[in-house]
């Protein structure tokens, strides 16, 4: 097996990079590296050196990435789809509490009190002021059924609630293991007009920038309470503003604070906490760095965001030619022609396609020369020809 060179970024967790095998060196250090392991280290102004194949980013999100530039590289970005998923819920679990009962506002006064006498009875007096419905019978719409918003309908449900769920993408998985308790409707808009709590679990991109509008919160239920534990810039904060100060939004809680949400009234900031428990940043090291292994050694992909998943096995044929190109006709032709040229006979090909993106994995009876390797790169449209073992 070749060896491989992995620079972390960001702390991984120690019990995830003992998964790597003798023929991985990894360090912070690592010079002219195949992969790049890491978590929200923002690489857009990030050197790609040439020899940099996979990029696994430690996590559920890819915005700290530029993806497309990676994808023009031939470098696959694969993240760990549901490995922070339970501690997401869990945090999603404490800001509906908080969303729903003055617990945070009742902590403050309480600390307030400090100093003065009989504290049990200004208790008693004062905390009428920190009242807050129960979740039990209320409505819960979750935006977005992934690995994270399926587990907050299902909290939803065991807290008592009338769950709803809206996601027009999710996955055949996804709705194959959505509890038949949720209701799936297929009108976002509904949710904001008819539920007590909404909570978002959508990724952050150019389509779901300010997703939250103008238009949708002049649609709420009254008094709705907002979650966002899933990124910033999903929730239009100007217009959200003005719906928290004439009451239309009763509460909106963020795990992504900034200047403008710390300014907002009835607003809960959480410091970004959604993922920051041991287990889930041990989960998602674990899995990319498993992708990592299995990408580097093997050529197979999986959970990519980039390219398509495609996966062949461990590499037992006599060599293992992999393409990572752009989604264009006449493309396995010309790969084929050139081996057939060649006298190569193919043992086994998997070709599989990703929105304009598309990975090409042969097995041959016979090693090819590496001159082969740069006549299949010459091929326009091909970014990264890798000859495996
Ligand atoms: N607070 C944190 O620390 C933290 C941690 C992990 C993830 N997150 C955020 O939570 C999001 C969800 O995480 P996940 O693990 O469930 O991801 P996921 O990829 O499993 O699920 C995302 C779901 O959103 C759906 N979706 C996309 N666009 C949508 C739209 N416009 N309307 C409705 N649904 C839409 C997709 O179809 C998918 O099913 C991530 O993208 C990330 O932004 C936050």
């Amino acid at each position: 097996m070749k060896n491989y060179k992995i620079k972390t970024i960001n702390n991984i967790a120690p019990e995830a990079l003992d998964l790597f095998t003798e023929n991985f060196a990894y360090s912070p250090d690592e010079e002219n590296p195949d992969a790049l392991i890491l978590r929200s280290q923002d690489l857009h102004n990030y050197k790609f050196t040439e020899n940099i194949r996979f990029i696994g980013r430690a996590g559920a999100g890819v915005n700290n990435i530029p993806v497309e530039k990676c994808s023009e590289l031939g470098i696959v970005v694969s993240k760990a789809p549901g490995a922070n998923a339970n501690a997401v819920k869990e945090l999603t679990a404490a800001a509906l509490l908080l969303a729903s009962r003055d617990i945070v506002g009742g902590i403050d006064w309480v600390r307030s009190l400090k100093g003065e006498e009989d504290i049990a009875q200004k208790v008693e007096k004062g905390k009428k002021a920190f009242t807050g419905p129960e979740l039990a019978g209320k409505k819960l719409g979750v935006i977005g059924l992934g690995a994270t918003g399926q587990l907050v309908g299902e909290m939803g449900l065991s807290f008592g609630m009338e769950v709803y769920g809206y996601d027009p993408f999710i996955s055949l998985s996804g709705a194959l293991n959505l509890s038949n308790q949720i209701h799936y409707s297929e009108d976002g808009k509904m949710l904001f007009k008819e539920c007590d709590y909404i909570s978002l679990h959508i990724p952050y991109s150019e389509e779901t920038k300010n997703i939250v509008s103008r238009d949708l919160l002049a649609q709420v239920k009254p008094g709705l309470h907002l979650l966002n534990i899933a990124r910033g810039g999903l929730v239009d904060l100007e217009a959200l503003k003005e719906a928290l100060e004439d009451g239309r939004v009763a509460k909106y809680v963020v795990d992504f604070p900034e200047e403008a949400s710390l300014d907002l009234p009835n607003t809960i900031n959480i410091p970004h906490l959604g993922a920051s428990t041991p287990e889930s940043q041990e989960n998602s090291a674990k899995m990319v760095i498993e992708q990592a292994m299995d990408y580097l050694n093997n050529g197979n992909i999986k959970n990519s965001v980039n390219f398509p998943d495609c996966d062949m096995g461990q590499c037992t044929s006599a060599h293992r030619v992999t393409l990572n190109h752009r989604n264009i006709p006449n493309m396995i032709g010309q790969i084929t022609a050139i081996l057939a040229e060649e006298g190569v006979n193919i043992a086994n090909l998997l070709n599989r396609h990703k929105d304009g993106w598309a990975y090409t994995m042969i097995d041959l009876d016979s090693e090819i020369p590496e001159s082969l390797r740069k006549k299949l790169w010459a091929i326009e449209g091909v970014v990264r020809v890798r000859l495996i073992k």
